[in-house]
């Protein structure tokens, strides 16, 4: 369960989030709403890159905002970014393995974990081809290995599918389905694609200009006569 209250980020005179109150429980929730909503400063501020100038959010009880980011990590949360952050001249086990250099595990342990996550997303057989070699979907499954393998209890997935192809999409949103252990962890998803988020998320918060529109189950907010009108255009299409 997340729960975000009365945060409000300000650029300067730009306020991308304005007093934004919601809570999501389930183990896939979705954040969706028009290009500049506020979606990726909200996971800026759950993951520590943007200090919000009010308010506070909580994720299974644990105040985030209060700690460090790398206190966030090692307490678990992981993140993807909208365009994957993969080091150019890292092979793909040494770009995932970034996320469990702070956690200070057993030598062994680590092994274990890199080739079991390398195998899951099917990168075992490039485990050494280096991040500039990488083509667009690799790089997101290097994205989605590096969330996976600190076992976090929060995982924020900044538009993980977007420019894939539609096979391509479909293998990373089995992957997806199988990363949170309900009751346990949760993934919180950002995307555009509306039928993606109808298939894979219980909850679904719904942003636009900062602020909230709706927030409930998935089905009942995809309904909600606000949301459509937000939506106006790329909604209807991807519905018709
Ligand atoms: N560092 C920044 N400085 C100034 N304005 C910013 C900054 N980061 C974001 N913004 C503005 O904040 C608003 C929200 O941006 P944000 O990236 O959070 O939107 P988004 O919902 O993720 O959009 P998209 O779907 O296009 O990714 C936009 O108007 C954006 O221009
Ligand atoms: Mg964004």
């Amino acid at each position: 369960m997340i729960r975000i209250k009365g945060i409000t980020v300000a650029f300067g005179g730009v306020k991308p989030l304005r007093e934004l109150s919601f809570q999501l429980s389930g183990a896939i929730c979705g954040l969706i709403g028009p290009n500049g909503a506020g979606k990726t400063t909200l996971v800026n501020v759950l993951s520590g890159f943007v200090t919000p100038v009010a308010g506070e959010a909580e994720a299974f009880g644990t105040r985030l905002l209060d700690m460090r980011p790398e206190a966030r990590h090692a307490w678990g949360l992981a993140r993807s970014f909208q365009t994957p952050q993969i080091a150019d001249d890292l092979s793909v086990a040494e770009n995932v393995m970034v996320a469990l250099d702070p956690l200070s595990l057993p030598g062994a342990e680590r092994s274990q974990r890199l080739a079991m996550v390398l195998a899951e997303t099917g990168l075992a057989p490039r485990a050494h081809v280096q991040g500039r070699r990488l083509d667009g979907f690799d790089r997101r499954l290097v994205e989605l290995a590096r969330c996976k393998v600190s076992r976090p209890r929060l995982i924020l997935l900044d538009e993980p599918a977007a420019g894939l192809a539609a096979t391509e999409r479909a293998q990373l949103i089995d992957l997806i389905r199988a990363l949170p252990v309900p009751g346990e962890s949760m993934v919180l998803i950002i995307d555009h694609d509306i039928d993606l988020i109808a298939a894979i998320c219980e909850q679904t918060a719904v942003l636009d200009f900062g602020t909230l529109v709706a927030c409930g189950t998935t089905r009942d907010v995809l309904a909600d006569p606000k949301v459509r009108a937000a939506y106006l255009g790329e909604f209807e299409e991807g519905t018709s």
